[in-house]
């Protein structure tokens, strides 16, 4: 039960300390009120030394009690001869005489002769304090004073003190607890700050930053901390400007190189056409170099309508917002796949009724078209890829594709959506591929307000698309 905040341990520490305080206080005051009387007592005793007991002595004069005149109430008078009691009287109304018990007794014969004050503890009579001093005649008496005053005294000390201490820690933990609320208030603040800049989104895009922390007082250390931290806030937020300034000229400089680059390359396959199609003999290796051109060119064609359409994704430009019946989609692009690669299974999980999504038709086709591809282009024909459609909630989607090829490298998994990103870079690369693929898949769902996810391990890869509603 240990007090976690700091608020808590605060105060608890200064009760703590002021309790250690209060106990050192009232012992030492205690302490001190008891030595005082008794020294008081003592002094009184020794006036008075041996006057009652030595009273005692001649008790054959007068009818068994010493002679108690002068004498304060309680005084105690004991006659010891060869260490036995013979006379034991105290001084009351009725000046009584007492049966000593036999340990009492001893405990009195026990006082040493040396004329000084002994506190003893009496089981009939209270504590006392005694003195004991020679008699006339061998004999031994014993004068003693009682503490009862003394120890009555010191309680009633205790009483008060308990009393006074524990409302000064009543009230030193309510001033304490707001005391040190005022004082740790604007790390509140700070807190607050901290705690609206850990919610923002800064991995991309432009990021507003939240006010300053306003408490900047630079002789207290949490102003020394909301300064730092402003400072900081200031720094990440220049940071993440230069951030969006070069994701937008990245973004910018895809797109115009995709513009760019496409002209030129409609006007070599165009070439490459004419040229193939020239009439009359071409020699094999020439028509060959054509046929390469015109593949190679075809490739470097989508790579740069891939580029483009990424780039127009992370521009964030709206996308058509059309019903789009996914079984639909799902039933062509399987067609598709099942002719370019013959030697894979198939399946398809369709339910009775059409799933249809809100969201742009081609680009939905373009996320089934890579995931289909990449589960033909990336396993070993005879491979089983099941691809399934269901609608968890009206106007949802959720589309899978399995299969139970290698699967994804480990190293590679974390990070398989992002762009250009391949297992085996140049394998497939031989098989066209540029690893831009899945980072389309994934741009086009999120554009979409969905979330892709993969799972795999050899022999069993699955791809999840959700699609919510709207
Ligand atoms: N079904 C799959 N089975 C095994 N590996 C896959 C599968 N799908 C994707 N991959 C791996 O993910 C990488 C990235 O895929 P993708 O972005 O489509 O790029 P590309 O297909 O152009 O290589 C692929 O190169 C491949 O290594
Ligand atoms: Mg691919």
């Amino acid at each position: 039960m240990r007090p976690r905040t700091l608020r808590a341990r605060l105060v608890a520490g200064l009760l703590v300390l002021l309790a250690l305080a209060c106990a050192a206080v009232g012992a030492a005051g205690s302490l001190s009120l008891n030595r005082f009387m008794v020294d008081q007592l003592d002094r009184q005793l020794s006036m008075t030394a041996g006057r009652f007991a030595a009273s005692l002595e001649h008790d054959d004069d007068r009818d068994g009690h010493g002679d108690s005149r002068g004498q304060s109430p309680g005084t105690l008078g004991v006659r010891l001869v060869d260490g036995r009691v013979t006379h034991a009287a105290v001084v009351t109304a009725e000046e009584a005489d007492i049966r000593l018990t036999s340990a009492d007794a001893a405990v009195l014969a026990a006082v040493p002769l040396d004329r000084r004050a002994h506190s003893v503890e009496l089981s009939e009579l209270d504590d006392y304090r005694v003195m004991a001093v020679p008699g006339a005649d061998g004999d031994v008496l014993v004068n003693g004073l009682p503490l009862e005053g003394v120890n009555a005294a010191v309680h009633r000390l205790q009483i008060t003190e308990s009393v006074v201490f524990a409302i000064v820690m009543i009230l030193t933990g309510v001033a304490g607890t707001t005391w040190v609320r005022l004082s740790l208030r604007p790390l509140d603040r700070v807190t607050a700050t901290a705690r609206r800049v850990s919610t923002l989104p800064l991995a991309s895009g432009a990021v507003a930053l939240p006010d300053r922390v306003p408490d900047e007082d630079p002789r207290t250390e949490v102003g020394q901390l909301g300064a730092a931290f402003n400072r900081m806030l200031g720094h990440v937020g220049e940071a993440l400007a230069w951030r969006h300034a070069s994701e937008q000229r990245m973004r910018t400089f895809a797109a115009d190189a995709g513009h760019e680059l496409r002209t030129p390359l409609a006007t070599v396959r165009a070439h490459a056409e004419l040229a193939r199609r020239h009439p009359g003999d071409v020699p094999g290796e020439i028509r060959h170099a054509l046929e390469r051109i015109d593949a190679e060119s075809g490739r470097m064609g989508t790579l740069v309508d891939d580029l483009l359409l990424l780039a127009r994704l992370d521009a964030g430009r709206p996308l058509a917002r059309d019903p789009v019946d996914l079984t639909r989609v799902v039933i062509d692009a399987a067609g598709d796949a099942r002719v370019s690669a013959p030697g894979h299974r198939w399946r398809l999980r369709l339910p009775e009724e059409p799933v249809t999504i809100t969201g742009d038709a081609g680009r939905i086709h373009q996320v089934v078209a890579n995931l289909l591809a990449n589960a033909h282009t990336h396993t070993p024909p005879g491979t089983t890829v099941t691809v399934s459609v269901r609608a968890p909630a009206p106007g949802a989607a959720e589309l899978t594709v399995h299969d139970d090829g290698p699967g994804i490298p480990e190293d590679v998994r974390a990070e398989i959506f992002e762009r250009f990103v391949r297992a085996d870079k140049a394998r497939s690369r031989a098989r066209g591929g540029s690893g831009l693929g899945l980072a389309i898949v994934k741009a086009v769902v999120a554009s979409h307000g969905g979330d892709v996810s993969v799972e795999s391990r050899p022999g069993d890869t699955l791809f999840r698309v959700f699609l919510p509603a709207g």
